[in-house]
């Protein structure tokens, strides 16, 4: 079974979706972890409540960036961790932890990456962005974690439509429920693709 370390920062919908289909499609994987940069939030208790070890990391914590890193990897590497999700992680993995994990580093985007991806383009402001360009599509996306913002390959991308009437609020909650089928689908296909 891989051992899965998942990275958080808000209500963790992801992270219950993720771990709900490992159970349910048997899936050759464990959530051994949850990191979070916030100390308390969605995400933090519900890996309590399923017994899953939840950390509080913030580079808050660290007198450099370089000891932040340095503090990741050596969580990561004491847990054995073969590979990192990050469901709505709203914060940059350093570089040396990107390097140590390549192509083992996954994150969801709410938005038909390339388009409407990059610094500050997260959250409610995606689907701002995306009803101000009048697109009549979005969707979301899975794709590996490299040292370029939101521009790793893509692992599996499912669109839905932009209606006339959505606000961002709207559309962020059709493209949500669009991600809690696309993530659990995608881990399955990577799990295939790494098994001997
Ligand atoms: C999700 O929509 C995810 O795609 C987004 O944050 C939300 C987290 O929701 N992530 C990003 O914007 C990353 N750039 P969740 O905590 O309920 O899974």
């Amino acid at each position: 079974k891989k051992r899965l370390a998942v990275f958080c920062s808000g209500t963790g919908s992801n992270f219950k979706a993720l771990f709900h289909a490992i159970i349910e499609r048997e899936l050759p994987a464990e959530i051994v972890l949850c990191l979070s940069n916030r100390a308390e939030c969605g995400a933090m208790d519900f890996a309590k409540e399923y017994g899953i070890e939840a950390i509080h990391l913030s580079e808050s914590q660290f007198d450099s960036h370089d000891e932040f890193a340095s503090a990741m990897l050596e969580a990561l590497r004491n847990r054995q961790i073969d590979m990192i999700l990050l469901a709505g992680y709203l914060r940059k993995i350093p570089d040396a932890v990107i390097a140590a994990y390549p192509e083992k580093i996954v994150n969801i985007h709410p938005s038909l990456l390339p388009e409407f991806g990059g610094h500050g383009m997260y959250g409610i402001r995606v689907h701002e962005a995306v009803i101000a360009s009048g697109e009549t599509r979005s969707g979301a996306t899975v794709h590996f974690v490299n040292e370029e913002y939101d521009k790793g390959r893509i692992i599996k991308q499912n669109h839905v439509p932009v209606l006339p009437e959505d606000t961002p609020e709207s559309l962020a909650e059709r493209v949500l429920r669009c991600e809690h089928r696309l993530y659990p689908d995608a881990l399955e296909q990577l799990l295939d693709e790494q098994m001997p």
